[in-house]
Order: C-alpha cells, then sequence, then structure tokens
C-alpha cells in the first residue's frame, strides 16, 4: 500500500484529507513525495512560525533529549527554570507564571479549571465563533454544533455570546462568572478581528465583577500578529493560552498566569508538561523570532500583503482582513474549491469558516513568495 493508503486503512478518518503526501520542508516551502515545491501559507494552522527545518531548534532538540530529555515537574530543571523565566520576559503586564502543558486544547483546559479554583465560582463566558480546542473542556467553550454536537453531553458552565458585542457580554456576567474567555483574533471562526474598544471594556466590566480575563492565544501568539502577542494590541489578560508555534513545531502548550491565579498543589498536572526536550526546543525558537527580527517582519509583510490582497479586484472577494500575517479573504461563495485550485498552484492555504481563505505563512516567508502568492490568487479567483 502507498502512503495515502496506508493512512486511510490504520487510522480514524477524522481529517479532512488534502491529495498529497507531504515528505519535507524548508523556511516557507514544502515538498511533495513526487518532489514539487509549495508555498506555505498554513504553518500547520499557525505552528510553523519559524519556517520548518530551523537547524538551531533541531540542534536544541538533539541536544537536549541526549542531556536530559524528560523530568517530571516534581523534580527542578535548569531549561525548565529559563524558558519560564523569559516567558515571562517577554509575556505582556504581570503574567509572570507559567503552567506547561502540551497542546492549545490542554492549555485552555487548564484555564478554565484555574479560573474555578481562583475565583470559587464555575460559569465561563465564550464568544460565539470562538474556537478553544475539541478536548472535553475546551469544547464547551468551543462554539459550533458540528463540533459539539456528536459528544454530548458537554461540561456545563459554559454561556456563549455574540463576538465583539459589549452589551451581550455585560448581560451574560453574573454572581457566578469566574472567567470570559475570548480570542482577540478569531481565526477558525474567520479570521475575524477583536475591537480594542470592546476589549477594554470586557477588561473593566472583568475589573469590576471580579471576573477573570483569559485570552487564548494558541494561534495568534509568537509574532504572527505583528507583536510578540496579540493581546498586547488590544487588552492585558489575566491568564494567556500558548501552544502550536510556542516551541518550533515540537508541542507544548502554556498558560501564563497573573497573581490572581491560585492552584492548590498537585490538583492540575502533566506528566510531559514542561519536558526540558520542549522546553530547550521553546527557547531555540523565541530566540530565533527576537534575533531574526520576525515580529518586526509580520508586522511589515503583513501590511505589504493585505495591501496587495486588498488590490486584487475580484468580484468574488467580499473582504479581506488581516492583523500581521494572519490573513482572510471572505468570499462571497464557498472557498473549498479556490482551496483545492490554489493547491493545484503550488500554493497552500487555509479554510476558515465555509467562505473565507486564511492565510498564516511562516513568518520568515520573503516578498517574492507574497508575490508569488498574490499571482496565484489573482490567477483563481479571476478565473
Ligand atoms: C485559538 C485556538 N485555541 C485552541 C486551539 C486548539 O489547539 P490544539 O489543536 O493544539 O489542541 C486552536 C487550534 O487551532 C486554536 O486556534
Amino acid at each position: 500500500m502507498n502512503t495515502q493508503e496506508l493512512e486511510q486503512a490504520y487510522e480514524l478518518a477524522v481529517y479532512p484529507r488534502r491529495d498529497i503526501v507531504l515528505v519535507r520542508g524548508r523556511g516557507a516551502r514544502l515538498i511533495d513525495e513526487n518532489g514539487r515545491e509549495y508555498i506555505d501559507c498554513a504553518a500547520n494552522v499557525g505552528v510553523s512560525n519559524i519556517g520548518h527545518g530551523n537547524q538551531a531548534v533541531a540542534r536544541a532538540v538533539h541536544d537536549q533529549y541526549l542531556t536530559l530529555g524528560n523530568c517530571y515537574s516534581m523534580f527542578y530543571n535548569p531549561v525548565r527554570a529559563k524558558l519560564a523565566e523569559k516567558l515571562a520576559s517577554i509575556a505582556p503586564g504581570n503574567l509572570n507564571r507559567v503552567f506547561f502543558c502540551n497542546s492549545g486544547a490542554e492549555a485552555n483546559e487548564a484555564a478554565i479549571k484555574f479560573a474555578r479554583s481562583s475565583t470559587g465560582r464555575q460559569e465561563i463566558i465564550a464568544a460565539m465563533r470562538g474556537f478553544h480546542g475539541k478536548t472535553m473542556g475546551a469544547l464547551a467553550a468551543t462554539w459550533g454544533p458540528k463540533y459539539q454536537k456528536p459528544f454530548a453531553p458537554l461540561m456545563p458552565g459554559l454561556k456563549h455570546v455574540p463576538y465583539n458585542n459589549l452589551a451581550k457580554l455585560e448581560a451574560a456576567v453574573g454572581d457566578n462568572t469566574a472567567a470570559v474567555l475570548l480570542e482577540v483574533v478569531q481565526g477558525e471562526g474567520g479570521v475575524r478581528i477583536g475591537d480594542s474598544v470592546y476589549f477594554q471594556k470586557v477588561r473593566q466590566i472583568c475589573d469590576a465583577k471580579g471576573v477573570l480575563l483569559i485570552i487564548d492565544e494558541v494561534q495568534t501568539g509568537f509574532g504572527r500578529t505583528g507583536t510578540m502577542f496579540a493581546c498586547e494590541q488590544f487588552v492585558e489578560p489575566d491568564m494567556l493560552c500558548l501552544a502550536k508555534s510556542l516551541a518550533g513545531g515540537i508541542p507544548m502548550g502554556a498558560v501564563l498566569c497573573n497573581d490572581r491565579i491560585k492552584v492548590p498543589v498537585k490538583s492540575h498536572t502533566s506528566t510531559f508538561g514542561g519536558n526540558p526536550t520542549a522546553c530547550a526546543a521553546a527557547l531555540a525558537s523565541v530566540d530565533i523570532i527576537q534575533k531574526e527580527g520576525l515580529v518586526a517582519k509580520s508586522r511589515t509583510l503583513g501590511e505589504y500583503f493585505i495591501k496587495e490582497l486588498g488590490a486584487l479586484n475580484s468580484s468574488k472577494i467580499r473582504e479581506v482582513r488581516g492583523l500581521g500575517l494572519m490573513l482572510g479573504i471572505e468570499l462571497k461563495e464557498k472557498a473549498g474549491p479556490y482551496v483545492q485550485k490554489l493547491m493545484e498552484k503550488g500554493v497552500i492555504v487555509l479554510l476558515a469558516g465555509a467562505t473565507v481563505i486564511r492565510l498564516l505563512p511562516p513568518l520568515v516567508i520573503t516578498k517574492e513568495e507574497i508575490d508569488t502568492v498574490v499571482q496565484a490568487l489573482k490567477d483563481t479567483l479571476s478565473a
């Protein structure tokens, strides 16, 4: 059997698959089993911010695994300690403590639990079209029957309100509200950018009512939107959930917390959380983002990209929107067929809902590669 047949035969069919077999990656390029090259505008849904095949991360993982690959967090470890200090130093505001886990859903699970333990209240308010992962607790916060319905009953205590609508949020907050959980840019929900005045007011409501504010930056973190963390452009949270690009492509999640977060010893732990191999990868990755100026690159290339997309002038486009190198092209029709056509032209993009083409290229993408993507979009959307 070939690769596709093997995966189809032996894996649960939970992913909508594309018809290519990817075998290698370098920078913002992906290569399939036939040697065909693609420009990557998906970055594994925001994982590969520093690009594919980074030598420094590879060396860090190799060296750390041989030194001490795993070290359960009941023991102290210098690499974990260094990463915790590093994250506190780059985090906005007073987010100076970290809980390490292994994925985005786990980060949100932890934040929901920490909100309950810190406030003694049960309810979490999240947004319609929000996406926070698919494990049982995170799933209750994720919006949408297509994700939730097959797995009911869900964890109780979650309420959903319309995004960017202050009156609805204010009305939903009550005496039993532990936290508000939001993305500052909704990724899966269609690259919908939050309103900064809304987020400032949400902060004020939370402060007035003793409610914690959790911002989910699993997709927007680490330079994606033109600042190290997108929330720097919107609001200061009490907890910041991170994963995806945190460790340069090695699985890792984290919740950054301020002093309001209280969790009893032993009540929430993780076997692999904070393992030194992932910590070494994260330290190397953050170092690359800083030394190579990828945050500023995301901002300037993002401005260039959105200007070029704005000039596409196709009757099929309803709106182009974005922040840094997180871009969405909303069409007046279903986007799926165009995603396929773009792949045939050598450009890999994502969907975000039925009608939005989402672009999340590695931050190391070049201007020339962006020009090639824009040309492919022009050809595809004008045809
Ligand atoms: C904003 C956000 N939160 C959480 C998640 C879930 O992350 P994971 O797939 O690592 O569990 C995602 C994944 O796309 C996401 O975009």
